[in-house]
This record gives C-alpha cells, sequence and structure tokens, in this order.
C-alpha cells in the first residue's frame, strides 16, 4: 500500500510515450490504483511538480490528471495542502464503479456491539504506557503460549470474585477471544475422536460455522423460556455441546437452575464436555448475577469468556478456563496456532485488571446500559407492544408484524428498508421450524444515529461463508 509522503516515482505510473495522451495515462494509473487499494483514502499525492520531474513530462500534464481526479471525487485538492486521496471515493465520471460501501442505516439497532465510544481509552494507554516500560528485557521473548503468569493470575482472581469460576491459572489459556477458544477446544475434540457437537437453536451462526471448519458437526437443540432443552440434547447422542447459560444468545433467558443440573447429568452420564460461552454475562439488570456454570462441575465445563462484550470486540482477548483433561491440549493447540499471544498487550491487562480497571469500566457502562433496558426497538408499532418482553438485558428479541404484502422480505430486511439496522433471527436458527418475523436488536445506543456504515455481522468483504442451513434437529 502506497502511503503519505512518497514520491512519484514510488506511485508505479506506467507512462507508454506510444500509446497516446499522457494526462489520460496518469489519470488511469491513479484511478486504478485507488480502486484496487494500493492507495488509501487520505494518502497524500506529491506535488505535480515533483511528479512531473519524475515522470520526464510537463507539470500541466500532471495538473491536468490530479484535476479531473478531483472533479471525478477520486482526489481532494485544498488551498495550501497537498492533494489527498478522497476519504470515500465515489466515482461520478460515467462509466465509473459504484462504491461498494455501504451507506449507514440512519438508526443502527444492531446488537452485539458495546457502545465504543466508552471505551476507557486513557486507561489503556496508561496502562499500556506501564507495561513497557516495567517489562524486563526477557519478557520480550516468546511468551508461554498460555498466557503470561501475570495474566493468567489476574483472570482467575477475577473469574472467581465475579463469575464464580473454579479458578486455576494453569487451567486457563489466554486467547483472541471466544471464537478462537471454541476452535482450539474443537480442534481438540477432533482429534479425540468426536464428530458432532450439540449448539442451541437459534444460536450463534459464527461459532457453529467455526465449529464446522474444525472438523464438527453442529446439531441443533431446541432452547426455552427455561434455556437449554437437556431432554432433547440427550437424543442428539452428542457428546459435548456449546451453551450461553448467563445470557442465551438471541433470546435472552437464563439457564434455569433444574436445566442447569440437568445439563451437569447429561455430561456426568455421557462422559461428555459442557462449552460454557460466558456471553454479556457482566450485563443483566432483572436479576442478581448468574453465576458460572464452571463453577458447579469445572471437570466437566470448559468456561470461556472475553472483553469483547465489556470493553470492544477489536481487542480480540479472551480466556478459557479448562478441566484438567484438555488443559494440556489445548494450550498444545495454541502453540502450534501462533505460538500464543503478543505479550505486551497481556502485562498492560493483567495490570488493569488487578488495578480495577475491568469493574470500574462495568460499573460506568452498567449505568449506561440499564437506561436502554427496558426499550423496545419500535415503540410505536402496536404489534410490538403486544409482543412478551425479552428478559432485561442490553439486546433483545422482539416479535415484529408480518409483512402486509408477499415478498416484501422479512423482519429485518423490512426494518433495514425503514433505515433502522437489526439482526433477524434467520441467520441464527440451525433449523427452519422458528417462527418467522423475529428480530434482534441492541438497546444500548449511543448509536443510536448511526456513527459509521454499520456492518451487519460481516467482518468478512464477501459473499458470507457461513451462511449454509445446518443439521437438522434431532429429538425434537
Ligand atoms: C454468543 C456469543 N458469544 C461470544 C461472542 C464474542 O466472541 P469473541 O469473544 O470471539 O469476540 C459473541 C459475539 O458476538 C457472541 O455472539
Amino acid at each position: 500500500m502506497l502511503r503519505e509522503g512518497q514520491f512519484a516515482l514510488d506511485l508505479l505510473l506506467p507512462l507508454d510515450r506510444e500509446a497516446g495522451r499522457l494526462h489520460r495515462q496518469i489519470e488511469q494509473g491513479l484511478r486504478d490504483a485507488i480502486r484496487a487499494g494500493r492507495l488509501v483514502p487520505g494518502t497524500a499525492l506529491p506535488s505535480t511538480r515533483s511528479v512531473a520531474r519524475e515522470l520526464g513530462v510537463s507539470r500541466g500534464v500532471v495538473t491536468e490528471a490530479y484535476a479531473q481526479l478531483v472533479a471525478e471525487g477520486y482526489l481532494v485538492a485544498r488551498q495550501g495542502a497537498p492533494t489527498r486521496v478522497a476519504e470515500a471515493p465515489e466515482p461520478s465520471a460515467p462509466g465509473g464503479r459504484a462504491s461498494r460501501r455501504p451507506s449507514p442505516a440512519p438508526y443502527d439497532l444492531m446488537p452485539g456491539r458495546p457502545d465504543l465510544a466508552a471505551f476507557p481509552r486513557d486507561q489503556w494507554l496508561a496502562a499500556t504506557r506501564r507495561a513497557l516500560r516495567r517489562m524486563p528485557d526477557a519478557a520480550l521473548g516468546y511468551p508461554d503460549a498460555r498466557g503470561t503468569p501475570e495474566l493468567r493470575d489476574a483472570l482467575t482472581a477475577y473469574l472467581g470474585r465475579a463469575r464464580a469460576v473454579a479458578p486455576d491459572p494453569e487451567r486457563t489459556v489466554v486467547c483472541s477471544g471466544v471464537t478462537q477458544g471454541i476452535v482450539l477446544i474443537a480442534r481438540v475434540l477432533h482429534e479425540r475422536g468426536e464428530r458432532a457437537i450439540a449448539v442451541e437453536d437459534p444460536g450463534f451462526h459464527l461459532h457453529r460455522w467455526s465449529l464446522e471448519r474444525a472438523g464438527l458437526e453442529p446439531v441443533g437443540v431446541p432452547v426455552d423460556e427455561d434455556g437449554l432443552d437437556v431432554g432433547a440434547l440427550a437424543a442428539t447422542g452428542a457428546r459435548a455441546v456449546l451453551v450461553t447459560p448467563a445470557h442465551q444468545m438471541p433470546t435472552g433467558v437464563v439457564l434455569s437452575p433444574e436445566r442447569r443440573a440437568a445439563l451437569i447429568a447429561w455430561a456426568d452420564a455421557v462422559d461428555g464436555l459442557i462449552v460454557e460461552d460466558d456471553y454479556d454475562a457482566e450485563y443483566r439488570f432483572d436479576r442478581g448475577p448468574v453465576g458460572a456454570l464452571q463453577g458447579l462441575a469445572p471437570e466437566r465445563v470448559v468456561y470461556a469468556g472475553s472483553a469483547s462484550k465489556s470493553f470492544a470486540h477489536g481487542l480480540r482477548l479472551g480466556w478459557l478456563v479448562l478441566p484438567e483433561r484438555l488443559a494440556t491440549a489445548v494450550a498444545v493447540e495454541r502453540l502450534a496456532l501462533d505460538g500464543g499471544a503478543p505479550v505486551l498487550g497481556q502485562r498492560a491487562r493483567a495490570a488493569g485488571l488487578a488495578r480495577g480497571d475491568l469493574d470500574r469500566h462495568l460499573r460506568r457502562t452498567r449505568r449506561e446500559y440499564r437506561f436502554y433496558a427496558g426499550r423496545r426497538c419500535s415503540p410505536r408499532s402496536p404489534s410490538t407492544r403486544r409482543a412478551p418482553r425479552s428478559p432485561a438485558s442490553r439486546r433483545g428479541c422482539t416479535r415484529c408484524p408480518p409483512a402486509r404484502r408477499r415478498g416484501r422480505g422479512g423482519a429485518a430486511q423490512r426494518a433495514g428498508a425503514a433505515g433502522v439496522a437489526v439482526q433477524g433471527l434467520g441467520a441464527l436458527r440451525v433449523t427452519s421450524t422458528g417462527r418467522p418475523g423475529s428480530c434482534w436488536a441492541t438497546r444500548t445506543s449511543r448509536s443510536r444515529r448511526s456513527p459509521a456504515p454499520s456492518r451487519p455481522w460481516a467482518p468478512w468483504p464477501g459473499p458470507e461463508p457461513w451462511r449454509r442451513r445446518r443439521t437438522a434437529v434431532q429429538g425434537r
């Protein structure tokens, strides 16, 4: 990628003096570089004088090319400042390709994001500076693939206190989010001969997809108001299950005490494994805190958590607490994958956790999120007013009125057309047997007016590879 301050030669503009008008060739070369992303938005171009000198053409030729690209919206010129690549080039010339950036929905209620504007930047900056200053040289070597001892100790203290996890730093593995943790576990299970894993239906489609990619077949099990249906789970024949007990994703229900006991009894009976995704556990406003399932059966349950819902998903910071029989194998997988997490971030986080950064951040954001917790996405719609309230947390499911006419699309599609970005439940279902017309939305929103283009679960530029219907539910 070309960056600011490079000279004309670095623009790699091919000029063929026999091939016609030179300014057109320069224009086309720059246009291609911008479209291909070789020249990124905001890049300052060299002056017309220096480009002319490098290319051996008159300055007027380059000036004409720049002026044309400014007129087309590819470049921005300001007096006294270098000409720059436009922030979001919107070609206006005939035949120009339309920008593929999605335009932001005016009201962005896409779930799954914390309030990123609340991220405590100063705190993290100070913690990172301190960690770097105090880090001995030896700590810059290859880390323990499970995570630095300081971070595993700090996590142990926090998870034991706040989530009732039965903690053990020797069985803790730092990973880049719950998603990577799930992949590590799936690989170990696959190596040990497992071929299927039960998952909640509806449930998080990207984790199903990750499981599949690691060689396990996800088998959907229905969820009701008490959480996962353990009877239906037993009928699947699977010996491993992925659950979200503290906040079922997406319905928001909590796994009831009876179901918790039944789930652990099931795992004992089949010598199985429960993977507990402690999704969104920090933000419940309708009840007291629900402790982690892992604390009840540390040898049957893998605990998986991350900073994605409390701080920011872009941090890619997560952790696993494992049963003894899996701890070494999962650490070996992590070692094989990438050698472990970067040490500087780990040391900064360890110090931050020990100083109570997470507790302070949770107190602050809970106040904000509580405000939105009881709200619906569409208070003016009579049919959403009649819908049963989903549990008070910062995300919730809302039943939407059916389309009046055929072909108007699903609830999320129609909401999108009206300028409200929400997540339809269709993608989250394993089977297509659920009721149509539900959508899932966040209620947290400083982003009531979207600050940025909305990116529905698509950290992926092309067609979404996880969009494939999965195995039918057994025992339903
Ligand atoms: C059910 C569920 N679990 C966990 C996560 C967080 O995953 P990660 O920690 O990999 O960001 C998400 C993300 O939205 C999720 O939907």
